[in-house]
């Protein structure tokens, strides 16, 4: 079933264009939905893991696009704060396995107050039985525990809901072509490979135990999601963090022995992020930057780029920019004699609160 390939996640990662291409067909169910919607005010995402950062990017778009005030909650930490929910807010849920126990169970709380929709790519699944509403991913069937190609198609349908409720023509036309910008990158994995190999070790050789990933607006839960996959297969501390917020702590840390990934596509933070840039390596930090061909200023300060096509601003990032990402992650897995399906301690589905 690996159809060649080594492992499930690096066929999963490969197989993100078609994900994301099948999941842009479900616009006319979204519409559909989004008519049938009663009066809405507030909107609150709610879930675990890698659905949590692609939560966190729908917070974003939804507030800039369509104006309306939107909240990111951890499922498991959703009971503590569900005091101001009303008939007019619309609590969404995004799970890739619709049967996460956390999650679930907040969707149980949630439809005594409130309007809910489930983003999910399980047919048939719990949460598709018990959200009012249900946008069903297309990712198709995901075998290796890291979500890859169920996270691009999450984001997809989120990118379409918020274009739609936005009206949003032009952020509709620049999603149809996010699949060929992630083939054209997956035709340079190998460089993430040759990349992995260098950042897996520190100047003596030895191990690294610690990564940071940084991002800002748009890129700064795709920086969290680096980081969690980073964790998850490799089993190196990878922190991701606003690259603003560097300075009230973390930056203590920075020396020449931790990797800083910073994730820096055209756009208006292009000049903040390169100035947190400059910050890090200046406390010797070796610089991986992941950033567009033709940001030469970008190219010469890092000490190694990954290049994406400049087409791709900071809007429509997140679809492309988490790809080399994964993709350093599975090599580090693979230079590390790990089995990145299987990291140990973690189950595909996790049915207990
Ligand atoms: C990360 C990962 C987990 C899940 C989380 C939520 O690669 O797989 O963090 O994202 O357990 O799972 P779902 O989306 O099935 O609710």
């Amino acid at each position: 079933e690996k159809e060649g390939y080594d492992y499930f996640m690096i066929k999963e990662i490969n197989e993100q264009a078609t994900a994301v291409r099948n999941t842009l067909t479900e616009r006319n169910n979204i519409q559909k939905i989004i008519d049938d919607l009663e009066d809405i005010n507030r909107i609150c995402f709610v879930a675990c893991g890698t659905s949590y950062h692609a939560s966190l990017t729908g917070k974003y778009l939804l507030e800039s696009l369509a104006g309306i005030p939107t909240d990111v909650i951890l499922a498991s930490e959703f009971k503590y704060s569900t005091n101001t929910l009303n008939e007019h807010t619309l609590v969404i849920f995004i799970s890739q396995s619709g049967e996460t126990a956390d999650t679930l169970k907040a969707l149980d709380v949630a439809n005594e107050s409130s309007q809910t929709l489930g983003i999910v790519n399980v047919a048939g699944s719990s949460m598709t039985r018990r959200a009012k509403y249900v946008i069903q991913t297309q990712a198709g069937p995901e075998i290796g525990v890291a979500a890859t190609k169920t996270y691009l198609s999450q984001l997809t349908a989120i990118y379409i809901f918020a274009a739609l409720m936005g009206k949003n023509e032009e952020l509709l036309e620049k999603l149809n072509k996010v699949p060929s910008y992630i083939d054209e990158l997956l035709k340079d994995a190998d460089v993430v490979k040759e990349i992995a190999k260098i950042y897996n070790v520190n100047r003596d050789g030895e191990n690294v135990n610690d990564f940071f990933f940084i991002g800002r607006g748009y890129s700064y839960p795709v920086a969290l999601e680096g980081a969690l996959k980073l964790k998850e297969i490799t089993y190196i501390h990878g922190e991701g963090y606003a690259a603003g917020e560097l300075k009230h702590g973390p930056l203590a840390l920075i020396d020449e022995d931790i990797p800083v990934v910073v994730v820096l596509p055209p756009g208006e933070n292009h000049r903040k992020t390169m100035s947190n840039l400059e910050e890090v390596k200046s406390r010797g930090a070796k610089v991986l930057a992941i950033g567009a061909s033709n940001d030469k200023d970008l190219i010469s300060k890092s000490d190694d780029v990954f290049i994406i096509n400049p087409e791709v601003d900071d809007i429509i990032a997140p679809l492309v920019y988490i790809v080399p990402l994964q993709l350093l992650s599975y090599y580090v897995a693979i230079e590390r004699d790990l089995n990145p399906d299987q990291p140990k301690n973690l189950a595909k589905c996790v049915t207990v609160e």
